[in-house]
């Protein structure tokens, strides 16, 4: 685990009362958790989909601890070989919960040994090599899947329908966001004020992840500063230092669209033409960056490829030069 998972880690909230916003997924994942207790069942399998940092590992961590089952854990690049995942499947105890991450990774052929464990609970694998082979059928005990991903898109529905509940994660207000930093605050017993809670919260793109990596920044700031109180000031000269603009948007973000403006004439242009000119991955782009740019209107995503909004030259103080054809 690196520091940043480590940190994550020690500020995640253990409960769904302390799990801030997404409202209605908290709601009704807690009447499927009280029912599924009231019923003495394992809990539907649960699939959690949206953009990186906004709460899907958290909120598995969540229902295990609320159903008071453990937790076992594993990520689709990480199951390479049928064997990994049945010897994951068959380490559950009755109501457990199995958490995939990036499930959207698991190869097709794993895959298809999800299916009946989901549905049956058997697990169907094929032993010895080849010309000996034989099937054979275990019984697992009834557990929760709860899958995560960032690209729901790229689940295949044979999967996607497996799950009885899906759950897709928005974007955070800034409401809420200054909640998360001052809950940061009080668990890292640092204090911030309000107006800088708000700050920060508007500067953090929509998402908890980047709220909480900019509270650290910030605090760093503070103590170097000899502040006990982060307030507005040291706030504001920290995210100037971090190349963070006033909307929240980083260098990467700013990047992106002006190359869309100035290289490509506003667009459209298509992925890959687009990652090689900031020199980032496509996969970056898809899951990390475009997400909250297209939230936010400055960019449009079309069947030609992605242009730049009115919005965006606006922001950038930026001519749109139209070609007439
Ligand atoms: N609703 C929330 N309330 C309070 N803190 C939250 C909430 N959601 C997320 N966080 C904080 O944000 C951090 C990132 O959340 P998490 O790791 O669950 O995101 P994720 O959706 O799993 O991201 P990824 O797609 O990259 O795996 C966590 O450390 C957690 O403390
Ligand atoms: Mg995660």
């Amino acid at each position: 685990m690196n520091q940043d998972e480590q940190f994550e880690k020690s500020i995640r909230p253990a409960l769904i009362d302390e799990y801030i916003g997404q409202t209605e997924v908290k709601e009704n994942m807690k009447v499927f958790i009280e029912a599924a207790k009231i019923r003495h069942e394992s809990l539907d399998h649960v699939l959690l989909y949206g953009p990186p940092g906004l709460g899907k590992t958290t909120m598995a961590y969540i229902i295990a601890n609320e159903l008071d089952v453990n937790i076992k854990t594993a990520s689709g690049p990480s199951i390479e070989k049928p064997g990994d995942l049945a010897a994951v499947l068959s380490s559950l105890e009755p109501g457990d919960v199995l958490f995939i991450d990036e499930i959207h990774r698991m190869p097709r052929y794993i895959e298809e040994i999800l299916y009946p464990a989901m549905e049956d609970f058997t697990l169907d694998i094929i032993i010895g090599s080849e010309g000996s082979t034989r099937n054979i059928k275990i019984d697992l005990p009834p557990f929760t899947l709860v899958g995560a991903t960032t690209k729901a898109g790229d689940l295949t529905s044979p999967l996607r329908d497996r799950f009885g509940i899906v759950n897709k994660l928005q974007y955070y207000t800034e409401e809420e966001l200054t909640q998360i930093v001052k809950r940061t605050s009080r668990v890292l017993d640092t204090q911030i004020d309000d107006e800088a809670a708000r700050e920060l919260a508007k500067r953090s793109r929509g998402t908890p992840r980047i709220a909480n990596k900019l509270f650290r920044r910030v605090r760093d700031f503070a103590l170097v500063e000899n502040k006990d109180i982060i307030d507005i000031d040291v706030t504001k000269k920290a995210l100037e230092r971090l190349k963070i603009d006033k909307s929240g948007l980083d260098e990467t973000d700013k990047e992106l669209i002006l190359a869309v403006i100035e290289k490509f004439s506003g667009g459209p242009v298509g992925i890959d033409s687009l990652a090689t000119a900031i020199g980032e991955e496509v996969s970056t782009i898809e899951d990390m960056y475009e997400p909250y740019l297209i939230q936010e209107g400055f960019l449009k995503r079309t069947s030609r490829g992605r242009i730049a909004t009115e919005k965006a030259y606006k922001y950038f103080e930026k001519e749109r030069y139209t070609i007439w054809k």
